[in-house]
């Protein structure tokens, strides 16, 4: 331990509401391994005769690139070449994603369709073999999925109604990205564990951490021969250079108040983007705070995704122009959304030239392709 980590963890701990303890190490997909081996061990001490070991994720989640973290994700064909990943510990229920609703609902008359799965697959896979449940708040790699209000709370309270544990990964929602520090706040959640990267230290240095609730961590409290202790080790988390810089990182974005400022001209941004509906080829514009996508499809009645090549124009158009866009993680199929996470300190004007920008490359999207 060091000084700038310690002091670190008590300010995630207050930015989280307080009640947590917090474990360094240098990447989102470490923090969600950590977070994976955290529950299971908390599972086998806290319910001795039951054997709950599983993580249930979402399809079209993205948590990492370890054998752990891709095998939670949902994204076949980032995973595909590397399996079989892992036994039957990593289950899979459909995706909040709205505007291609999993069971072809619409909302709200769905009933929430995508929560009743998460407790209909729980109980068929058996709750006394299920540790956790993982989430991203707002999903990014799908292309930004902005849940259903109720979906989060309702996934909360099925947690509880099983005795699971809610793991949220935050590595890209924290920090302010969605307009609230911690994307799970839109929410009023308060998740068991926490994953967060990227945003900490603004990417300006590595590091990354899992934070846990007080009540799991003190599963891990006993004498060295009782052997609860969490057996994981980190050689460079928590490296007092790259938490000094994430001190001051956070201290920044209060200090210039960014999170607000990320909720204000999200606002902004979303109203920009949704001028782009006067272009057919704009399904959907969907976001929080400044983390938006643009879904674009040959067809607002069927939805048909736009071809590889016809979102590489958009993508190739923008950065001739000075504009840096991703695109959704959707494999051959779903990479059709146009993903914006610009920074926090953005100004209106760069918005104004974002619109601008994405307006005539959408413009010139080859219909032939
Ligand atoms: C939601 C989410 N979780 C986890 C990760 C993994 O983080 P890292 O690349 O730092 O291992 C990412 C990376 O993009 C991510 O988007």
């Amino acid at each position: 331990m060091n000084l700038p980590a310690a002091s670190l963890a008590e300010q995630i701990n207050g930015l989280l509401g307080g009640d947590n303890h917090v474990y360094f190490v240098n990447s989102g997909s470490e923090a969600n391994e950590a977070g994976f081996k955290i529950a299971r061990q908390y599972m086998k001490q806290e319910y001795p005769g039951e054997f709950r070991y599983k993580t249930i994720g979402r399809y079209w989640s993205y948590h990492g690139t370890t054998l752990g973290t891709l095998a939670a994700g949902g994204m076949g064909e980032r995973k595909s070449k590397f399996e079989p990943l892992s036994g039957n510990e990593f289950v899979h229920v459909a995706p909040p994603y709205c505007y291609r609703c999993p069971f072809g609902l619409t909302y709200p008359s769905c009933g929430l369709a995508c929560a009743k799965n998460l407790e209909t697959t729980i109980l068929g896979e058996g709750p006394e073999t299920v540790a956790e449940v993982i989430v991203e708040p707002i999903m990014s790699g799908v292309g930004v999925a902005v849940p259903p209000d109720e979906y989060l709370p309702e996934v909360a309270r099925i947690c509880q109604k099983y005795g699971l544990l809610l793991h949220v990964d935050e590595v890209i929602n924290g920090f302010g990205r969605t307009g609230k520090m911690f994307g799970h706040q839109h929410w009023d959640l308060t998740p068991d564990i926490v994953s967060i990267a990227k945003g900490i230290s603004s990417a300006y240095l590595p590091i990354a951490a899992t934070a846990v609730k007080n009540h799991v961590f003190q599963s891990f409290y006993g004498e060295p021969s009782e052997n609860r202790q969490v057996a994981q080790v980190n050689t460079y988390g928590g490296h007092p250079a790259a938490a000094a810089v994430a001190l001051r990182n956070i201290e920044i974005l209060l200090e210039e108040k960014l999170v607000e400022r990320s909720a204000e001209t999200g606002r902004y941004l979303m109203d920009g983007l949704r001028t782009l509906m006067h272009h057919p080829w704009v399904g959907d514009v969907r976001g929080k705070g400044l983390l938006a996508g643009v879904e674009l499809v040959r067809s607002r009645e069927t939805k048909e995704p736009v071809g590889s090549r016809q979102i590489q124009s958009v993508m190739d158009f923008c950065r001739e122009n000075g504009l840096i866009v991703g695109r959704s993680g959707g494999g051959q199929r779903y990479s059709n959304t146009i993903t914006l996470s610009p920074p926090l300190v953005i100004t209106r004007g760069e918005i104004d030239r974002i619109v601008e920008t994405l307006n005539r490359a959408i413009a010139e999207i080859p219909a032939a392709l």
